[in-house]
């Protein structure tokens, strides 16, 4: 099983460009491309959050446009960016979004790894929070597959980063999600987006883990003072692979480099 994690795409109606430098529409169009052409095509495609940067019909709207060139089933969360109701009805053939009303939580258990996605958002905030509806939720979920390797997904990570201005809108609820997690062998990842940037750490009996954006990235300074700031490295994207026993992740980038170039000539290394 190959699920490929896209996640904070930002994307801006009107040719408006994020924070009036980021070309968010045109970068996701290049990600789906480089998607597209992945010489093992993932089975499923993820996107963990801020999916559109205002919430608006219109942003959603040309975010199917832009998503709707992969083949592959495709499984939304929410971030501090999207709006419930104009993401739920933009996709209304994505039936799965409804199963845990007001929030979008859901369960896939199509795949060799079953699939939890956790609704982190807080209205109003660029902060995230699990409350006790939640957590009771993915509990009870977790409960009903105690034997299935297991991906929980949400926007923000459980975990402190150390770049100051993010996590001054971390996650409110990381020790009752600690909580539910050890509880739950099963839970081999964490995957989770809003820091733009690949980030891993332990968490919980498991491994919590952050995705890159095909857009902006946030600019990495480990400060508690760190300035609110993003920077255009290489934009990028992960693939989490299941080889049977195990969750292998590879982070990707969106732009081909130059190359492949063969290691060896005549069977012997170049020099
Ligand atoms: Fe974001």
């Amino acid at each position: 099983m190959l699920l490929c994690q896209i996640s904070d795409l930002h994307i801006k109606a009107n040719g408006q460009l994020a924070y009036g430098v980021v070309d968010t529409v045109s970068m996701l169009e290049r990600c789906v491309q480089r998607i597209r052409t992945l010489p093992q095509q993932p089975d499923a495609v993820i996107a963990t959050g801020d999916l559109v940067d205002l919430g608006t019909a219109a942003e959603y709207g040309l975010l199917r446009e832009l998503l709707a060139p992969l083949s592959q089933p495709l499984y939304l969360l929410p971030g501090n960016h999207d709006e419930r109701a104009a993401l739920r009805a933009s996709f209304p053939d994505h039936h799965y979004l409804n199963q845990c009303d007001p929030f979008i939580q859901w369960s896939v258990d199509d795949y060799p790894v079953r699939i939890i996605g956790i609704d982190t958002v807080l209205p109003g905030s660029g902060a995230g929070q699990l409350c006790q509806q939640r957590l009771s939720w993915l509990d009870q979920t977790l409960s009903a597959a105690p034997d299935r390797p297991t991906i929980v997904a949400m926007h923000h990570p459980p975990f402190v980063t150390g770049i100051g201005h993010m996590d001054k809108i971390g996650l409110d609820g990381i020790d009752g999600l600690a909580k539910v997690l050890t509880r739950h062998a099963q839970v081999e990842r964490v995957i989770a987006g809003h820091l733009h940037r690949s980030i891993t750490a332990r968490f919980a009996g498991t491994v919590a883990s952050v995705c890159p954006s095909p857009a902006h990235q946030v600019a990495l300074d480990l400060s508690i003072d760190a300035a609110d700031q993003f920077v255009m490295e290489p934009p990028g994207f992960q693939l989490h692979w299941w080889s049977g026993s195990q969750l292998v992740t590879h982070t990707a980038c969106v732009d081909l480099a130059e190359g492949p170039f063969p290691f060896r000539e005549n069977g012997k290394l170049i020099d």
